[in-house]
């Protein structure tokens, strides 16, 4: 089975819910599968405006996803534009991709209400995305739910080309959307999420991440009191917990007597205990330039020679090229 994903490289600062919700699944899928993980650093171009800080970002993103661990003997992972046939195979795509489709897309209508310009790349970041998808014979896409509409496109259009150049041209994939921490709460108990400021960063220093955790919202329950294990510090708790552990605590918390303070105290050691190694191996790569370089490079030059074939194939029957 071959996975594939990209990232936008937008400038965030990654948090717990990333983590949870989408960097623990790459790095347990290049366990099992092929997985290729690249840097949407073309879509990016929609947003960020400013070469230079895309190319920071991108880097940035790089150095986040090797410090999580993945882990580039096992794992592709490279930058969108250096694989520069995904644009040829976004226009074979956009030939034959209807405008209905297009206009159908939660994405762009949302963005668009939001203010941004609706330039024609915009537009078309679907079909630029079902190239990135369909270029490598992508079989899993694993994505958030709010990418799922994007992922159904690829497929319709692949259905498309298929139908139109020959049935075994282009593989159609699947989503992979993983449900069992959908929503991690921030610390106000609203979903986590960089805009509300209840985030907790992942590669924070010590002090910084302690202030995030101690901050956690709770109500004024006496310590001697019953607590409300759905409380959201016990969610945030049981992302590092066992299931046994987690029975244990709603017992304790049922029963009175357990504080919110030991509850964050020992939070903080085992959020630390996960992400201290990680924050202190990125700033070792981040330490090296040209380490993170070539890891790329690398990545972009495997990426390339599952491409090249896949549209090689597409070019010839489509009667592109002198042909052979
Ligand atoms: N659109 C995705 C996002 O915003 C990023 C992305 C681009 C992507 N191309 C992709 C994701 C291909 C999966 C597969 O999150």
């Amino acid at each position: 089975m071959r996975v594939l994903s990209g990232i936008q490289p937008s400038g965030d600062h990654l948090h717990i819910g990333n983590y949870f919700g989408a960097l623990r699944q790459f790095t347990a899928l290049q366990e099992e599968h092929e997985m290729l993980l690249f840097i949407a650093d073309y879509h990016s171009m929609n947003g960020v405006r400013d070469g230079a800080q895309r190319r920071a970002f991108t880097r940035s993103v790089a150095l986040d996803y090797l410090a999580c661990g993945i882990d580039p003997a096992r794992s592709i992972l490279f930058r969108q534009s250096d694989v520069s046939l995904v644009t040829e195979l976004a226009w074979l795509l956009s030939t034959v991709t209807p405008m209905s489709l297009l206009e159908r897309a939660h994405a762009y209508k949302d963005k668009v209400a939001q203010g941004q310009p609706s330039d024609h790349g915009l537009f078309a970041y679907p079909v630029l995305q079902a190239a990135d998808i369909l270029l490598y014979h992508s079989n899993l896409v694993p994505v958030g739910q709010d990418q799922k509409q994007h992922i159904e496109m690829a497929r319709d259009i692949a259905q498309r080309f298929n139908h139109v150049y020959g049935a075994d041209l282009l593989v159609l994939p699947e989503p992979y959307i993983p449900e069992a921490v959908a929503v991690v709460p921030g610390t106000d108990g609203r979903k986590m999420s960089k805009s509300y400021g209840n985030a907790i960063a992942m590669f924070a220093t010590p002090p910084e991440i302690k202030k995030s955790v101690m901050g956690i919202v709770t109500d004024s329950t006496p310590v001697a009191d019953p607590k409300d294990p759905s409380a959201h510090l016990f969610a945030l708790w049981g992302l590092f917990a066992s299931e046994a552990e987690r029975e244990q605590m709603v017992a304790r918390a049922t029963a009175g007597g357990l504080g919110y303070g030991e509850v964050k105290k020992d939070l903080l050691a085992r959020l630390s205990a996960l992400f201290e190694p990680m924050r202190e191996r990125r700033a070792a790569l981040a330490a090296v330039p040209g380490d993170v370089d070539d890891i790329l490079a690398d990545g972009a030059r495997r990426a390339r020679a599952i491409a090249r074939p896949v549209l090689d194939a597409c070019r010839e029957a489509a009667g592109l090229g002198a042909g052979s």
